[in-house]
């Protein structure tokens, strides 16, 4: 133990269950590169001013959680809450949406930091993988998307998990739901502050946890009912194409999402074994967002899983990966001319690919092999004084105990075969 410890809401990834989280990260991106997007990398930090405006200034994200501060320099900055604002900043920046081939399509994987209460499944430092698809307006581009995300968990091996769908309208139909809501939301026996928030947001209110609110919410008009003629065909077309490639949702007419610039289609991922943070990912289209941050109007959609949640939801599941160890052969020298003999077979063997490590630290027989065992190399090479004589080397298969000599000039060829 030093003096310090790990932050509050935060925890270390540590081996060996830090190779299930790269395995997740690495099974949500695989689709993702098999299905045209480009792996982009933004800064931790951006403008407070980009999420402000983003993300929306009434959101619990930008009012209450975000880590901003300034800089010697006297800018505003804060670490980033999310990806899709920064992901949309640096294409616009760099003109991605200018050569001529939308979408622009691009994945992501970093950490990401929110100040809020800490408990099971929400941390203040946490990681997501995601996917934006910048510049058109179709309705194939949001069943992608949604179908790349239910092969993502599926190819974890997840099953308990369900899609949640929803259209919030676009910027025709939504003002005029939002009038009807706060009408009705005006009539409800509401405490100041939720008022308040019926005025600046009324949408949000449907998403109050509290069973007070809740109880009061069963007539609240659903903006189902409000879409325009364009938003119900352009969600009636994302409903059926997701279900032709058999990909099983929920309509749920009172999906909103935690951020402001959703527009039409929506979605969250959520998985049963979670208790109340359910939710392992979350998206949406955002046609508007590229205006409110001071760019052309990009129609766009994007998701992002989180890495932590999934990794939770695969233990709820009792999941366990099939982790190839990283280790395949292990070096064990007695004595110190042993050593230097051995530790340039060693290099030689990972220059040849074969993922070898050795005993370091002059350990002797018993503690070497106990270090070898612990490894999970399926060999160990066992090299002493009369094996230097004799030009071999001891090849011991771990899983078996069989142990035979082969010559020091053959070992890393044998190997190589053994290992396919
Ligand atoms: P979000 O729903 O805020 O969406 O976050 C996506 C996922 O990140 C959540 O479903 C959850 O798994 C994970 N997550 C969020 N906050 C925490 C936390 N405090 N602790 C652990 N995990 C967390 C977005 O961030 C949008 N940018 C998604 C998007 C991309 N929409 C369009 N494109």
């Amino acid at each position: 133990m030093s003096t310090f410890k790990a932050p509050k809401g935060t925890y270390d990834l540590l081996p060996p269950d830090s190779a299930t989280y790269l395995a997740v990260r690495e099974a949500i991106a695989a689709p993702l590169r098999g299905s045209g997007y480009g792996y982009i990398e933004t800064p931790g930090f951006e403008s407070v001013e980009l999420f402000a405006r983003g993300v929306g200034e009434s959101t619990d994200i930008v009012t209450k959680e975000m880590y901003a501060f300034e800089t010697k320099g006297g800018d505003r900055l804060a670490l980033r809450p999310e990806g899709t604002a920064s992901v949309l900043r640096a294409a616009l920046e760099a003109n991605l949406h200018k050569a001529g081939n939308l979408p622009v399509k691009l994945w992501y994987s970093g950490s990401y930091y929110r100040y809020e209460r800490p408990q099971k499944g929400r941390y203040r430092h946490f990681s997501q993988v995601g996917a934006e698809a910048i510049g058109a307006e179709d309705p194939a581009l949001d069943a992608e998307l949604i179908i790349l995300a239910d092969q993502a968990y599926r190819s974890l091996g997840l099953r308990n998990f369900r899609i949640l769908l929803n259209s919030l309208g676009d910027k025709e139909c939504r003002p005029v739901y939002r009038e009807a809501l706060q009408t009705f939301l005006r009539g409800l026996d509401l405490d100041e502050d939720t008022l308040r928030r019926a005025e600046i947001n009324p949408l949000r209110v449907l998403d109050d946890k509290r069973e007070a609110v809740q109880k009061q919410l069963g007539d609240a008009p659903l903006l189902r009912d409000y879409l325009c003629d364009a938003c119900k065909a352009y969600h009636e077309e994302v409903r059926e194409l997701v279900t032709a490639a058999g990909v099983v949702f929920e309509d749920d007419p009172k999906l909103v999402r935690g951020l402001d610039y959703y527009t039409r289609t929506t979605f969250e991922f959520v998985h049963d074994g979670l208790g109340s943070q359910s939710a392992v990912g979350g998206g949406g289209r955002y046609d508007g967002l590229s205006e409110m941050i001071g760019g052309p109007a990009l129609p766009s959609v994007g998701w992002a899983l989180g890495v932590d949640r999934t990794v939770l939801a695969l233990e709820a599941e009792g999941v366990e990966l099939e982790l190839p160890a990283t280790t395949s052969v292990f070096a064990v020298p007695l004595g110190d001319e042993a050593r230097r003999v051995l530790f340039a077979k060693v290099t030689e063997m990972r220059k040849n690919g074969v993922a070898a490590d050795f005993a370091y630290g002059g350990k002797g027989l018993k503690a070497a092999m106990k270090a070898a065992n612990r490894s999970g190399a399926r060999y160990a090479l066992i090299l002493g004084e009369r094996d230097i004589e004799q030009g071999v080397v001891q090849l011991k298969d771990l899983e078996s105990g069989e142990q035979t000599a082969v010559g020091m000039n053959e070992i890393v060829a044998e190997l190589e075969s053994r290992l396919g």
